[in-house]
């Protein structure tokens, strides 16, 4: 039964209102209602957007102090989504990261990370001054993918580090595999972690019992969403969602206001007022769509000569003792029997039928189906494939499967915190000279995204020659300097021990 009230949009009814009284602006944003806006901008995308495009006022709230239509919109969400308080994000997910970091790790605290976490999560490290302690996702060798963490890993990982006080997990990962939250949000609880999770991925979950339980129905502290990624926020715009009695309100607004800009912009705001409201009351028949052409799209392409694209099924057997989900709007497209890598596969459904996926790695390619995909969409995106299994499958080889099965390498930990990495004097060395030393970036290959190497952890021969591969294959290598070839690390002052406890 949908709830009357979750018809309601405060903030986007208010900022309406406000652009028709045409009240004399002066006062930014410098535009003035859009009189000021380049022509070209203006003849492109309209007037009425700059009619919107307003700053704090009486009318419209304030979304560092909100005490009126921002409060309630955000109170709407808060319903919508089953927490205690959401709060609403313009430098999306990576700043809902940083501000529930800052909320709930204290320097020198230790925190339990599921090594698929991204950057955001990182920075939240050295902004925090918290001291990590890793343990990895799962790894399916027959579909060369890296899965989530297991139960057994994360309970083994609490179970081993009883001074954690946090815990952190990146759900849903990319490609759309869950960890089974229900199995390990109560046993983390029990034993007094607090559960944060990255749920960048995951705001439609909650609005469809066909797809996997969400972190606020499972019982997390925080979670924080991509509004903009997957329903109808705008880029940028995400929700942070907190319920319970472990974490301290106070200092979660707090951190959420000194992470967010002063001068909000109401267009992103707006968005996610309606995107809201959209899930809220139109959510389940929405994705019911959506959930249909994705299975129809991945039945479709498992009959292509030369593609696979798994499904839950397929987890189950790979996955068995894991209650975690799937989230079936993913489709994760292997190529290599077609002797293609992900990356060229990409190019060429690009450059030769203009049709853009979300990503490819050295196997597969990903497709993200959405509330806003219509058949015509799947279509091409079939014809597409169908024609470029006639040209390469049985033509080629297959993609040789190393070195990307399994985990990649990680940089060995030390005692020094990300945070101290940070702050310690720095040098730029040759990438390839680096071995030995003491990381002071964040290192990431995408996809899939892990870090590789975080501030404070030793580089070792076997992450330099990963990155070198994966950077053959074509990945981008987030983390080195402009050229691709230095490395920042921790100034050498003596040598350092990885920590082997
Ligand atoms: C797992 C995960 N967390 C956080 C982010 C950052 O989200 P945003 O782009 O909303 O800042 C991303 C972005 O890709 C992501 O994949």
């Amino acid at each position: 039964m949908i709830n009357e009230e979750q018809f309601k949009t405060p903030l986007f009814d208010a900022m309406v209102a406000l652009a028709e009284s045409r009240k004399v602006s002066f006062h930014t944003p410098g535009h003035k209602s859009g009189k000021g806006i380049s022509t070209r901008f203006r003849k492109f995308v309209g007037p009425n957007i700059f009619s919107i495009d307003l700053t704090t006022l009486d009318e419209v709230d304030s979304l560092q102090k909100p005490r009126g239509v921002i409060k309630e919109s955000q109170e709407l969400a808060a319903h919508a989504y089953g927490a205690d308080r959401s709060f609403f994000l313009l430098n999306g997910t990576t700043g809902g990261n940083h501000a529930m970091m800052l909320a709930t790790c204290h320097p020198n605290d230790q925190v339990l990370i599921a090594r698929n976490a991204h950057k955001s999560v990182l920075a939240g490290l050295i902004f925090s001054g918290a001291r990590p302690i890793f343990f990895s996702p799962a790894v399916d060798k027959d579909l060369k993918l890296t899965l989530n963490v297991t139960v057994a890993d994360t309970c083994a990982a609490i179970d081993a580090n009883p001074a954690a006080k946090t815990l952190i997990l990146t759900t849903p990962n990319y490609y759309g595999i869950t960890a089974d939250l229900e199995a390990i949000i109560p046993y983390a609880h029990k034993k007094g972690l607090m559960v944060l999770v990255d749920e960048a991925h995951g705001p439609h979950l909650s609005f469809h019992p066909k797809l996997p339980i969400s972190a606020m129905q499972a019982g997390a502290d925080l979670s924080v969403q991509s509004t903009h990624k997957i329903i109808g926020g705008m880029t940028q715009a995400s929700m942070l969602h907190a319920q319970g009695g472990r974490i301290d309100m106070t200092a979660l607004a707090t951190a959420i206001r000194f992470i967010q800009s002063t001068s909000p912009s109401y267009i992103l705001m707006a968005s996610l007022d309606l995107a809201r409201m959209q899930m809220a009351t139109e959510g389940e028949k929405l994705l019911e769509k959506t959930i249909k052409l994705a299975k129809e799209a991945r039945s479709r392409i498992n009959r292509i000569p030369g593609l696979f694209c798994f499904g839950r099924d397929t987890l189950k057997k790979q996955y068995p003792s894991e209650g975690g989900g799937f989230d079936v709007t993913k489709l994760t497209i292997s190529v290599r029997d077609l002797g293609l890598s992900g990356y060229r596969a990409s190019r060429i459904l690009n450059n030769d039928y203009h049709i853009q996926v979300e990503m490819a790695d050295p196997l597969n390619i990903l497709v993200i189906i959405s509330i806003g995909d219509r058949r015509d969409d799947i279509n091409r995106l079939m014809e597409a494939l169908r024609e470029m299994s006639k040209e390469y499958h049985g033509t080629r080889s297959p993609k040789p499967l190393s070195p990307e099965v399994g985990l990649p390498p990680f940089g060995k930990p030390t005692w020094i915190t990300p945070r101290e990495a940070y702050f310690k004097k720095h040098e730029s060395v040759p990438f390839e000279e680096t071995s030995g030393a003491v990381c002071a970036e964040i290192i990431t290959v995408y996809p899939p995204g892990i870090p590789l190497l975080i501030p404070g952890e030793i580089v070792t021969t076997e992450v330099i020659d990963y990155i070198r591969q994966m950077d053959r294959l074509g990945a981008t290598i987030d983390g080195l300097d402009s050229s691709g070839n230095r490395l920042s690390v921790v100034k050498r002052q003596g040598h350092i021990t990885p920590d082997q406890t």
